[in-house]
């Protein structure tokens, strides 16, 4: 009897065992890009607390932020800590700014119980076509000022720097548009060898960005299917090799680059990748959630693409929308995030990528600003400003959910006067001088906000309240004791 109580227990815990192992014994896991260039920021301690209930273990920095470094301290979240493209000239020439720079943002992080900082990128995309070679000069001299500085710190074994390209330093040719023709793109095939050279001598891997959704923005006899993970209808054949999505072919392209520069065993990370969720025809919510649960799914399955097998390291584009980002490549550039401004998740997202429909948690505590708005004063009669109102408002605030394909573009013109007014109320703050428009624009109580147009209240954006206990912390305690337990009685 006693006997078999014992064992029936020790299945339970076999079972308990089998179910948490993968998280336990670190299974392949996403990384994310948190960007800050909003208007209203939430508490850092709040969304690194957000990180880990969603079991988020790596993270993409695009500056060495203070406050979210220090958010980041004691946790076990791999930070990937980016040099912002304005230092290069200054990293490249003077040695001293990158060993300040290193001892300031790295050094001082790096101990035990500190921030598990692992990897510096220098630069982001600095040889982007569009940005005309200004950086073709300081990017590797840079990289290599900054890891001598990492290894003088005796820091350089356990953190690499790497450079996160944008995925246009390669190519196939149009004559022959399949992977195993690409090549680096011949003005800075020469560099980038010495950076791959340089990184793969030191143990560092390569990064490099990969953004499907632009196929598809930038032209519209792109196969849509192909953008994804579950459609074949056009199949692209590279040789024996056969391609289903463009993601696929278009990191194979980067390993027949490699392959052709002598580096055919180089790791590759994606630095950056996902699929935005308003601004454009293509993006919204249901191509979001599609893109991003079949490419973690692929990503983590450890199938790899047709010329490189394993799992596939990617970090997503992004964590949270960031209304202050330019929108010169498109209007979509505003929302990107799995998250809304305010920490909400936008749709179900299985992270581990066995394609369940979990949700996401969301940021807990968020403190929002009174709920109100600001709309189109029904009283007005005088509408000869309004247009000029409009141009306004939307100049300084966001009206990139107006714009055609997107969430708001059904608005009247009345509606699209009132969403105009309200952004710009409520990215200053609320403040009733901001609802005027030389008496066009009034206060309301009452939610303006139609289908899946939504006119958003702002957040509170200094608040700093204590950490809530983490509900992850707890369960990850309770489980490891309960497999210690397991063990010694099995
Ligand atoms: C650390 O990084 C921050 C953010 O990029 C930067 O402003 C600061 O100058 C850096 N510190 C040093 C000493 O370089
Ligand atoms: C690059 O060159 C083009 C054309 O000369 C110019 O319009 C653009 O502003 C330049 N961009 C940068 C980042 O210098
Ligand atoms: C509302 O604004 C958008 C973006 O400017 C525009 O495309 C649309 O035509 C406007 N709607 C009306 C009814 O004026």
């Amino acid at each position: 009897m006693a006997q078999t109580r014992v064992l029936e227990c020790c299945k339970c815990f076999l079972v308990l065992f089998l179910v948490f192992m993968p998280m336990v014994l670190g299974s392949p896991s996403v990384g994310v890009n948190w960007g800050t260039m909003s208007t209203h920021h939430l508490p850092p301690d709040k969304v690194v607390q957000m990180l880990r209930e969603n079991g988020f273990k790596k993270l993409k920095l695009f500056e060495a932020d203070e406050k979210i470094l220090a958010a980041l301290i004691g946790t076990d979240i791999e930070v990937m800590l980016a040099i912002p493209n304005y230092m290069l000239q200054t990293m490249s020439q003077d040695t001293e700014a990158a060993a300040s720079w290193v001892y300031a943002n790295v050094t001082s992080y790096s101990y035990t119980g500190g921030v598990k900082i692992k990897y510096v990128a220098v630069g982001n995309e600095p040889f982007l076509q569009t940005y005309n070679d200004s950086y073709i000069h300081s990017t590797l001299p840079a990289l290599k000022n900054i890891q001598e500085a990492l290894n003088n710190a005796e820091l350089g074994s356990k953190i690499k720097a790497t450079v996160p390209f944008n995925a246009d330093i390669y190519y196939s040719p149009e004559s022959n548009p399949v992977p195993s023709a690409g090549d680096f793109r011949p003005e800075i095939r020469d560099v980038t060898t010495e950076i791959i050279q340089y990184l793969h001598s030191n143990g560092a891997p390569f990064t490099v960005n990969i953004y499907p959704f632009l196929s598809l923005y930038g032209n519209d006899y792109f196969p849509m299917d192909f953008a994804f993970f579950d459609g074949s209808n056009k199949p692209l054949r590279d040789g024996n090799l056969v391609y289903t999505n463009v993601f696929d072919a278009n990191f194979d392209t980067l390993v027949r680059s490699l392959e052709k520069a002598g580096y055919p065993t180089m790791d590759i990370i994606v630095g950056e990748v996902g699929w935005p969720t308003d601004g454009d025809k293509n993006a919204n919510i249901k191509n979001a959630k599609r893109f991003n649960q079949g490419l973690l799914g692929h990503a983590l399955s450890g199938s790899g693409t047709p010329a490189r097998k394993g799992t596939i390291e990617i970090y997503l584009f992004s964590l949270i929308d960031e209304n202050g980002k330019s929108i010169a490549p498109g209007n979509f550039e505003r929302h990107w995030g799995i998250f809304e401004f305010d920490g909400k998740p936008k749709y179900e997202l299985d992270l581990s990528g066995m394609m369940e429909n979990k949700g996401l948690a969301p940021v807990e505590g968020v403190e929002y600003m009174e709920r109100k708005w600001c709309v189109l004063n029904p009283d007005a009669d005088n509408y000869e400003e309004l247009p000029d109102s409009i141009d306004y408002a939307c100049s300084l605030s966001d009206c990139t959910a107006l714009s055609y394909g997107s969430s708001c573009n059904h608005l009247s013109a009345r509606g699209n006067a009132s969403y105009a007014f309200n952004m710009y109320f409520q990215i200053n703050d609320q403040h009733p001088w901001n609802c005027d428009f030389s008496g066009l624009a009034i206060i309301t109580d009452k939610d303006p906000s139609e289908g899946d147009c939504e006119f958003p209240v702002m957040i509170v954006s200094h608040s700093a309240l204590l950490l809530q206990t983490g509900v992850l912390d707890t369960l990850a305690r309770v489980v490891g004791g309960f497999m210690v337990f397991a063990l010694v009685l099995c």
